[in-house]
């Protein structure tokens, strides 16, 4: 088809060619006299004049049309448009494809639900701000192709197909029809594969990778998503973290030109729970929270006795707004991480006010107001409990009003590891010991003797890059002796029978000359997301599923016929 330029190649240099131009009418006002179109291409949009509107085609909104004209310099240049200083003057327009009127308005500023975005994706995809996010996305994927190759790495594909492995989340099942009664499972990620190939001989291996995780959907998180998925032979952890700081500082300078600097702090996992309440804290903002067990070694507050954590954080400024709603909130949240509730104290006119005060000596006001740093107008918040469920309590609030309060400069960015994860974690609800990263992850040589004792001690040798509060992407060393592996599934609880049926072939290759590797997966969505300037995942992946794991334009997931369930042997029968 004939086109001469892409709309945004265009600028007053042009004045006087001749052109002609492909795209989407994005809007037309017609002044009666002359009409208006811009004119859309995957480029951008240009203005186009049609002096003379009855002598061509009527044309609507997301018609897709030729104009041929002339370049022409704009009277008054609209400053906000790239092309703002030019306008093309008609001579024709050609009508190539009509289009219906489009369920949502196809520019930045939407008013769309986000169903309605999702079900007709194919036009909210056209949205300008849309197609910035996929041109991040590509320019992350082409950074990390040429980067990794420069050091090295060969990109290999692992199958879609697996045999279920117990890795974290639920896993997505996929019944065999040769042999009925059977299941593959996709992968939550190609972890047990690209170990494979290090005992395979590669040294260096990567893949943009799709992964499946049946798991409740949040902002951040996808059922199929896509991973930055990385291995790499005989080097030890920092080796291994400058070679991927190398990697997240050219993905920086080549989509939002931030020059990342490097190193990279590193934080121990301990210290973020204990300052941040999160394993992935943000620190851009100053809310810290403190230990107050010692403020309450004397208290008189029955509850604060016998608890195992007692912590609390300063919130600047906001005592007149606390109201007794925000408080009952607030008691609301500490429920939700199975709390009885929380303290909230208000400093104003000089002195503690709440519920909670009476129950305080004076000792212990003054100690609270020195502990936390307390101003005038501030309030505290203190929560006491279990240590797994007032942390990630107090981190939750902390970063509520980190945002609410507007705490954070937009279009900054954090960047640190957290290093030194515990191997093993308990499961809040059911108590069982389950792996914080996964059963290949390798304990700290000098807490591999708590393995027999009380492994919950043991920490790893497990890294994950949060930027601006996100896990933004996590990995490990590899265990590369086989005892130690065993080990690890015994804590995990898991049989010699079981180990055998389930990681059998995996232990058995450890045993034929295994390097010591280690490896990480970026998660190339969080990536976009972060980069884009986004919260929401959704909008940087081209046909997501909404939070109810359904994707609205297809009807994913469907019925199938009877006959495709018999050809897989399977009978359903809904609960
Ligand atoms: P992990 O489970 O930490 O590690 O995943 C790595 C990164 O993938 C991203 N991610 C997700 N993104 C969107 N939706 C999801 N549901 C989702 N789940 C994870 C996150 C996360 O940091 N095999 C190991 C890596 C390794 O050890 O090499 C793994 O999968 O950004």
């Amino acid at each position: 088809m004939e086109r001469t330029h892409r709309n945004a190649e265009l600028n007053k240099n042009n004045v006087g060619e001749k052109v002609v131009l492909l795209g989407w009418v994005s809007k037309r006002r017609n002044l009666g006299s002359i009409l208006f179109i811009d004119l859309r291409d995957r480029s951008g949009i240009i203005q186009v004049m049609v002096k003379e509107p009855d002598k061509v085609p009527d044309v609507r909104n997301e018609y897709v049309i030729q104009v041929k004209g002339t370049v022409s310099l704009r009277e008054v240049a609209n400053t906000k448009m790239k092309t703002g200083e030019i306008e093309v003057i008609a001579d024709e327009i050609n009508v190539i494809n009509t289009a219906k009127l489009t369920p949502l308005i196809i520019a930045d500023e939407t008013d769309a639900l986000e169903d309605t975005r999702l079900k007709y994706r194919y036009l909210d995809l056209r949205r300008p701000c849309m197609q910035r996010y996929f041109d991040i996305r590509d320019q992350i994927k082409i950074t990390v192709h040429k980067y990794l190759h420069e050091h090295q790495f060969i990109e290999i594909e692992t199958p879609m197909l697996c045999a279920s492995s117990p890795e974290g989340a639920k896993e997505y099942l996929v019944p065999s029809r040769l042999h009925h009664g059977s299941f593959y499972a996709l992968p939550q990620s190609p972890q047990m594969f690209k170990q494979l190939l290090m005992v395979g001989g590669f040294e260096r291996y990567y893949q943009i990778a799709r992964c499946f995780r049946d798991e409740d959907l949040r902002a951040d998180r996808q059922p199929d998503f896509t991973q930055i998925d990385i291995e790499t032979s005989f080097l030890d952890q920092n080796q291994f973290l400058t070679l991927m700081e190398g990697l997240i500082k050219e993905i920086f300078k080549n989509t939002v030109g931030y020059d990342v600097p490097l190193p990279l702090r590193q934080m121990t996992y301990k210290e973020a729970m204990e300052r941040f309440g999160s394993d992935k804290p943000d620190t851009r903002f100053a809310i810290e929270l403190h230990d107050l067990k010692e403020v309450f070694t004397n208290t008189a507050f029955e509850a604060y006795k016998t608890s195992e954590a007692i912590k609390g954080l300063c919130v600047p400024g906001v005592a007149k707004e606390t109201s007794r709603k925000v408080i009952d909130n607030l008691t609301l949240e500490a429920k939700k991480f199975g709390l009885g509730g929380l303290a909230v104290l208000k400093y104003e006119n000089n002195e503690l006010a709440g519920s909670f005060n009476k129950f305080l000596s004076d000792d212990e006001r003054n100690d609270l107001i020195k502990s936390l740093d307390a101003k005038e107008g501030d309030i505290i918040i203190i929560a006491a409990g279990n240590y797994n469920r007032v942390t990630p309590l107090l981190g939750a609030i902390r970063l509520q009003y980190g945002k609410s309060l507007g705490l954070i400069k937009p279009n900054t960015y954090d960047l640190l590891w957290v290093i030194d994860f515990p191997m093993f974690e308990r499961d809040v609800e059911s108590g069982e010991i389950v792996a914080t990263h996964h059963p290949f992850t390798r304990p700290r040589d000098e807490d591999l003797k708590y393995l027999d004792e009380d492994p919950t001690k043991a920490l790893s040798y497990a890294y994950d890059i949060v930027i601006n509060g996100y896990e933004a992407g996590g990995g490990t060393l590899r265990i590369y002796d086989q005892d130690v592996q065993r080990k690890i599934f015994r804590v995990l609880g898991l049989s010699d029978e079981e180990i055998t049926k389930k990681f059998g072939y995996f232990v058995e290759a450890l045993q034929y000359g295994t390097p010591p590797h280690a490896g990480m997966a970026y998660g190339l969505d969080r990536l976009a997301m972060i980069l884009g300037g986004t919260d929401n995942i959704r909008d940087v992946i081209a046909f997501p599923k909404n939070l109810a794991g359904v994707c609205p334009m297809s009807g994913a997931p469907t019925e199938v016929t009877q006959k495709q369930l018999d050809d897989l042997g399977i009978k359903v029968e809904i609960e």
